[in-house]
């Protein structure tokens, strides 16, 4: 059958695998081609087994592979037959140079870039789905027609709002969908094309169009008020612990404000993932180069307060186990970043783990689907018998002195806490970094329970 369009997507990872697969269940019309460089990566696509675990994707993967899904590493003959490229590829924080530590290492941008300009024979619409600097379709174009006096490109910005461990039921119906264009008629025509693509699917009014410079910043502005509110009522939940306030009650009395909202405001061991951090320290960059000073401290702070959760619940543990774990085995339950992936980028779970080996204790981690990751993550410190991974929670936390959740699973919530605490050293110590446990029955089996921003439960 002849496709309408010939889609491709450069960069299969979180993002571009998920979306790709959506555009291409919802439009079974064109032929979409994922390219990545990463042989490995691909070869999974391509198996019954996806890189990423998520919800629902395996199953879309399965009904639109090889009808009009396609997978693959070679990247010059993807970018040959393409009408429109959407360019998905990491842009992490730089670790080295200019901005080290704050703004968005675009190499591999730039280098995408510069590959379709060598193998583009016609004209093509790129798109911009990973995260970026605003301004950056300006560089992106520069790259784009420096080099080249044949193929004309159109630079649009269309931003990726998924989360994960929900991204199938996002990309599927969406709060908004963002199309950002230049306001010449070349650009309000490709912008028209996104649109169509969408529109297969996403209402009408969800489909927001704007220039390409608000798509670009309303990105990372968007992922920098989620994590604000996080870190907001962070905040709150150390004033709670002192005051005897519980932050679940403070944040259900505030999110039935409409104006507030309830979404968002639950207290936690601190946010984590690949982009919150990345994001905000990257708009805290572009503020500071523009001299903003006082928007980037402002933005900056969410960043702090985050890091400084994360130092209180280790605080925490020393404080309410007589100041010392040394020796102690500590259950880590949970590694994800959020439940239901099995991604450790960023997790609260990373720093937790290191903590906790730098004051000598022994650390059992478990996790459903983050425990390969996890033991790529603390590959430097696995030498030896203080850090151990552990599938079954119960083996996880037979003889240890304390449990700390770090991931809001929901089979954290169910399991045989009556069991796991005759298995435990005793005084036994549960931190439900998640609020996710039913802290009165825990402790009415004979835990010390600590929650984040809540009157801690003793039996001494
Ligand atoms: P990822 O690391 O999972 O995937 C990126 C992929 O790009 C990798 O597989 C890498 O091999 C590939 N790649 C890098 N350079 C390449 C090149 N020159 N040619 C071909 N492939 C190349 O990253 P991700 O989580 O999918 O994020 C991608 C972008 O989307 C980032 O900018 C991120 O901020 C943004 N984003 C991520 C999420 C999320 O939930 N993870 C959500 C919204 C937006
Ligand atoms: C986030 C945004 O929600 C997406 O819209 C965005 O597309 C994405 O970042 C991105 O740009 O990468 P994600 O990081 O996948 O998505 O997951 P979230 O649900 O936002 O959770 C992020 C972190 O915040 C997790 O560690 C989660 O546990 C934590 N969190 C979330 C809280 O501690 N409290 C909350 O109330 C909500």
């Amino acid at each position: 059958m002849a496709f309408e369009k010939n889609i491709l997507c450069i960069g299969a990872g979180y993002v571009g695998g998920p979306t790709m697969t959506m555009i291409a269940h919802k439009c079974p019309q064109y032929r979409i081609t994922v390219v990545d460089i990463n042989k490995q990566k691909i070869a999974a696509w391509n198996s019954d087994r996806c890189p990423i675990y998520e919800p629902g994707l395996e199953e879309l993967v399965r009904k639109t592979r090889d009808r009009n899904l396609f997978f693959s590493t070679d990247v010059e003959r993807g970018i040959r037959e393409a009408d429109i490229i959407f360019v998905s590829v990491n842009t992490p924080t730089k670790t080295f140079g200019e901005g080290v530590g704050k703004a968005a290492d675009l190499q591999y941008w730039e280098k995408t870039a510069r590959v379709i300009v060598a193998n583009s024979q016609s004209d093509k619409i790129i798109i911009e789905k990973s995260t970026l600097p605003v301004r950056t379709a300006a560089a992106m174009e520069r790259i784009l027609t420096a080099n080249t006096n044949g193929p004309r490109f159109e630079v649009l910005s269309n931003p990726e709002f998924l989360a994960e461990g929900t991204a199938i039921a996002d990309l599927e119906n969406p709060d908004r969908v963002l199309i950002g264009s230049r306001e010449s008629a070349a650009g309000l025509r490709a912008r028209r094309e996104i649109v169509d693509i969408y529109a297969n699917w996403v209402p009408r009014d969800r489909i927001i169009e704007s220039n390409v410079w608000s798509a670009e910043l309303s990105k990372l502005t968007a992922n920098a008020f989620l994590a604000q509110r996080i870190s907001s009522i962070n905040s709150i939940s150390a004033l709670c612990e002192k005051t005897e306030a519980d932050v679940d009650e403070v944040a259900y009395a505030i999110g039935t404000d409409s104006r507030i909202g309830p979404r968002f405001l639950k207290s936690s061991v601190g946010f984590g993932g690949s982009c919150f951090q990345k994001d905000i320290l990257n708009l805290v960059y572009i503020c500071q180069s523009y001299g903003l000073t006082e928007v980037a401290d402002y933005w900056e702070s969410v960043v702090k307060i985050n890091q400084w959760q994360q130092r209180r619940f280790i605080q925490n543990m020393l404080g309410a186990m007589f100041n010392t774990v040394a020796g102690k085995r500590i259950a880590l339950f949970g590694f994800a970043f959020k439940a239901n992936t099995g991604d450790t980028r960023e997790s609260p779970a990373l720093g937790i783990a290191r903590g906790l080996l730098a004051e000598r204790a022994t650390v059992v981690i478990t996790d459903p689907k983050a425990l390969d990751h996890a033991r790529e993550d603390l590959a430097d410190v696995a030498d030896g018998d203080r850090i151990v991974f552990e599938p079954d929670p119960y083996a996880a936390a037979d003889g240890a002195a304390a449990i700390a959740v770090m991931t809001e699973w929901k089979l954290y919530g169910e399991l045989d806490y009556a069991r796991i605490f005759a298995s435990m050293s005793q005084p036994a110590f549960i931190f439900d970094g998640r609020n996710i446990l039913d802290r009165r029955r825990i402790f009415d089996l004979g835990f010390n329970v600590y929650s984040i921003g809540k009157p801690a439960l003793k039996h001494f």
